[in-house]
């Protein structure tokens, strides 16, 4: 082989390996992204639940400022990793997240309307428990490797 056509085929392989890596890190980035939000979704749903259960507002309200911060521009950030999850039907994961954030944010408005305006906490639990079924049914749609995920 001429030795000009072989370096430009090397540089080719070597141009295609390194976009193929740099598709790998930036999907490596957004997934430790979605897990970050994730984890903050479960502290603030947790620290809701404790403070339900421990008549705490203080605690209901951090968490609620948990889930605030969380879920801010949920669509946004996550909207094309999670697209990814169900790779046959793209468009069909992006309107079950699309789904999923609006009621979140709902329910998470809910309770931060409630917060202060009542000691019956009960409204709060029905907005927690809103949440924790938007949590499953995305887990159940579109994680990938759900089962496989487990503890
Ligand atoms: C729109 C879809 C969707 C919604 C809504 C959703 N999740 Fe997730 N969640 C995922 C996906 C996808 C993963 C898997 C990420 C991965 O491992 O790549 C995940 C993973 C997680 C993890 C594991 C993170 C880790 O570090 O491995 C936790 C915890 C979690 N979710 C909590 C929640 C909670 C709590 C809620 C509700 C407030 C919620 N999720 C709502 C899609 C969703």
């Amino acid at each position: 082989m001429n030795r000009s056509v072989s370096i430009l085929i090397a540089s080719v392989l070597t141009i295609s390996v390194t976009a193929a890596g740099d598709i790998g890190k930036e999907e490596l980035a957004s997934t430790s992204r979605l897990k970050n939000t994730m984890r903050k979704f479960a502290t603030g749903l947790d620290q809701i639940q404790k403070g339900i259960i421990y008549n705490n507002r203080d605690r209901i309200e951090m968490g609620v400022r948990v889930m605030r911060q969380a879920k801010k521009n949920f669509l946004k950030r996550h909207g094309e990793i999670l697209k990814k999850q169900m790779p046959d039907n793209p468009q069909l994961a992006y309107s079950l997240a699309k789904k999923s954030a609006e009621q979140i944010k709902k329910y998470v408005k809910m309770m931060n309307s409630q917060i202060h305006n009542t000691d019956d906490f009960s409204k709060i639990a029905t907005a927690y428990s809103g949440v924790f079924d938007q949590c499953v049914k995305c887990h159940q749609k579109l994680r990938k490797n759900y089962l496989k995920a487990q503890p």
